[in-house]
C-alpha cells in the first residue's frame, strides 16, 4: 500500500509537560481512523500539529510522500489538509451557498478565477455539496439559521469545498442529539474511501458505527491499534479508561 499519512516520533511540550511523546500513526488513503484516548491524551493536539496550528518539538509527519511538519499553516491547508474546529467557523450572516463559495474560493488562485469560463458548474457543485451533508434545503438560507447539528455539518462541507483530502474532525458529534449523531455517523461513511479522514471521538456508540481501525492514545503516545472489538477488551485499555464515563 503507498504510505499516505505517516507521522514519527511526533512530539511538543508545553512548559515541559509532552502533551504529544513520540507518537507514531499511519493512515492509508481513504481509511477512516478514529483516535479515542482519555482526557487529556493528546488528540487535540496530535490533530493540531498535523494541521500546523501547533509546531511539533520532534518527529516527522509525511503526507502523499511530503515532509509537512513544521509547513505554515496556509500551506499544510494547500496541500490537502483540512481541521473541522471544535468551534464552528462559518460566517453565520452568509447564506450555505455563500459560505460554500468562499471556502471553495480560498483554494483557486486569481489564475484560474479569471480563466474560469462561467459560475454555473461551480454553483453545481456547491449544491450537490449541500446535498451531501443534508442541506440542499437550506442553500439559499443565512447559515444563523441552522442548528447545532447542521452547522457542524455545513463546517464539513465546507472543507470539501476547499478541496481537502485528508479531513481532521474533532469530536464532531459533540453536542448533538441521537439523530443527528446518527446522521454525522453517514456523514463519514460516506466519506470513506473518498477522503481520508482522522476522527477524535469520545462517543464509543458513534465509533463503533464508523470505525475501521481505532487508534488509542494514553499520555500523548499510541496505547494500542485496532478493531472496536480488539480495543475493547485490551486490558491495558480499560484500566486508562476506568472511572471515566466513555464504557468502552
Ligand atoms: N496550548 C497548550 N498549552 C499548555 N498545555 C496544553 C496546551 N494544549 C494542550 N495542553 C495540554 O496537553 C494535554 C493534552 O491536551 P489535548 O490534546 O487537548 O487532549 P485531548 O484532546 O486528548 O483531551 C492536556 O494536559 C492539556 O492540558
Ligand atoms: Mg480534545
Amino acid at each position: 500500500m503507498t504510505e499516505h499519512l505517516h507521522i514519527e516520533g511526533l512530539g511538543v511540550e508545553f512548559n515541559g509537560f509532552k502533551a504529544v511523546n513520540d507518537l507514531n500513526l499511519s493512515v492509508a488513503q481513504g481509511e477512516l481512523r478514529c483516535l479515542i484516548g482519555p482526557n487529556g491524551a493528546g488528540k487535540t493536539t496530535t490533530l493540531d500539529l498535523i494541521c500546523g496550528k501547533t509546531r511539533p518539538m520532534h518527529g516527522s509527519i509525511r503526507y502523499r510522500g511530503r515532509e509537512i511538519a513544521r509547513l505554515p499553516e496556509f500551506q499544510i491547508a494547500r496541500a490537502g489538509i483540512g481541521r473541522k474546529f471544535q468551534v464552528p467557523s462559518v460566517f453565520r450572516q452568509l447564506t450555505v451557498r455563500e459560505n460554500l463559495e468562499v471556502a471553495h474560493c480560498k483554494h483557486i488562485s486569481v489564475y484560474t478565477n479569471i480563466l474560469r469560463s462561467g459560475r454555473s458548474a461551480e454553483s453545481d457543485g456547491l449544491e450537490k455539496l449541500a446535498a451531501f451533508v443534508d442541506l440542499s434545503d437550506y442553500f439559499e438560507a443565512p447559515a444563523s439559521v441552522l442548528s447545532h447539528g447542521q452547522t457542524q455539518w455545513l463546517e464539513i462541507a465546507l472543507l470539501l469545498a476547499q478541496d481537502s483530502e485528508l479531513i481532521l474532525l474533532d469530536e464532531p458529534a459533540a453536542g448533538m442529539t441521537h439523530q443527528e449523531t446518527q446522521k454525522t455517523a453517514d456523514i463519514c461513511n460516506r466519506l470513506k474511501g473518498k477522503h481520508t479522514i482522522i476522527v477524535v471521538e469520545h462517543d464509543m456508540g458513534f465509533v463503533r458505527q464508523i470505525a475501521q481501525v481505532v487508534s488509542v492514545m494514553h499520555q500523548g503516545t499510541l496505547l494500542m491499534e485496532g478493531t472496536v472489538e480488539e480495543i475493547s477488551r485490551d486490558q491495558r485499555v480499560r484500566e486508562v479508561y476506568l472511572g471515566s464515563t466513555l464504557g468502552i
